[in-house]
């Protein structure tokens, strides 16, 4: 089940890098979509049928209409293809409500967003609202090239370009170095935030750890990853599920998600993603250990231990009680 939809034509596409394009998307029903925080992102569900997330990355107060850019990956399920291959200005459309798990934090003194890639995009979102409430923020940008560079011209015009530095044709073997320089007046209050591939995004968090506390880190995955080594067999092969506010109880058995199981009993829990990227199937923990399988949580979050991602995680008890 999805929650809250919209049908919207596309008002304008445009190549903004190879392999990347983004979409200007207004509703066809006329009415403004609301503001939305930076950082969020939508589901949008392709002409294949094939529903993926992508970040939002125009101006956040303007309501007329969203922005979103999609990278072209032929290896995908084909949310991607789809969408570069058969979406046209006059295209119709579904997505859904803006949902944020990368948000701005409130108290910082300092943000460093670091991107590389598709990865820009929602960083982009965050840079129009820290130009707006003119607070110190630098936003650095890897790109393989200048051509591969997308929003580039946007970035380098102000009001960003006092805030943008760009990096091109890093190297694996440079890329510590350019990071440290990218932190280096990191002090206390700084806040970092990464989106881009896997492996860049672990390397911006390991030389963020260095700077500032790990709850001072953000970051968005947009692709599940494998779980890591270890992780599979910490969680029980079968627990128990219960709604606290009925009672109601269900075995989770191996091979099924909590999400599977409580819609055998005719309870559907919202999912988008079903992958553990977006954060859609979000349930509150009253009691219990989960064994957290998501990409989304925030290592906070995780430790605390009172949330849980339904579609992907499962248990370490044998029972958890679900805040539902
Ligand atoms: S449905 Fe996306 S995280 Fe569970």
């Amino acid at each position: 089940m999805q929650a809250t939809t919209f049908k919207v034509r596309v008002d304008a596409v445009r190549d903004e890098a190879p392999g990347i394009r983004s979409f200007r998307i207004a509703r066809l029903d006329g009415q403004p979509f609301g503001a939305y925080t930076p950082g969020a992102h939508i589901d949008v569900t392709a002409p294949s049928g094939i529903t993926r997330q992508y970040s939002l990355c125009g101006d956040p107060e303007r309501v007329d209409t969203q922005l979103f850019a999609v990278k072209n990956e032929p290896e995908s399920r084909g949310g991607s293809r789809s969408l570069h291959d058969d979406v046209a200005v006059g295209s119709e459309l579904t997505v859904g409500a803006p949902r944020n798990l990368f948000q701005l934090a409130p108290d910082a003194r300092r943000h460093v967003l670091i991107g590389a890639g598709i990865g820009i995009t929602p960083l982009l979102s965050m840079a129009y609202r820290l130009v707006r409430l003119d607070v110190p923020f630098e936003l650095h940008y890897f790109a393989r090239s200048e051509a591969h560079a997308a929003f580039l011209p946007l970035l380098t015009q102000e009001p960003f370009a006092r805030h943008v530095r760009v990096h091109f044709g890093v190297v694996a073997d440079e890329l510590d170095a350019s990071l440290a320089t990218c932190l280096a007046n990191a002090s206390a209050g700084t806040h970092l935030y990464t989106c881009g591939p896997a492996p860049f995004m672990d390397r911006v968090v390991a030389a963020g750890e260095a700077c500032v506390p790990a709850d001072a880190i953000h970051l968005e995955r947009f692709a599940a990853e494998p779980a890591a080594p270890g992780e599979a067999e910490a969680a029980l092969e079968s627990f128990d599920v219960r709604i606290a506010t009925t009672g109601q109880t269900v075995k989770v058995a191996k091979g099924t998600s909590i999400v599977d199981a409580f819609a055998a009993i005719g309870i559907e829990i919202d999912t988008s993603c079903g992958e553990g990227v977006c954060g859609t199937c979000m349930i509150g923990v009253i009691e219990g250990e989960p064994e957290h399988r998501d990409h989304c949580l925030s290592k906070a979050e995780r430790a605390s231990n009172k949330v849980i991602c339904c579609c992907v995680s499962r248990s370490r008890s044998p029972l958890l009680v679900l805040d539902l």
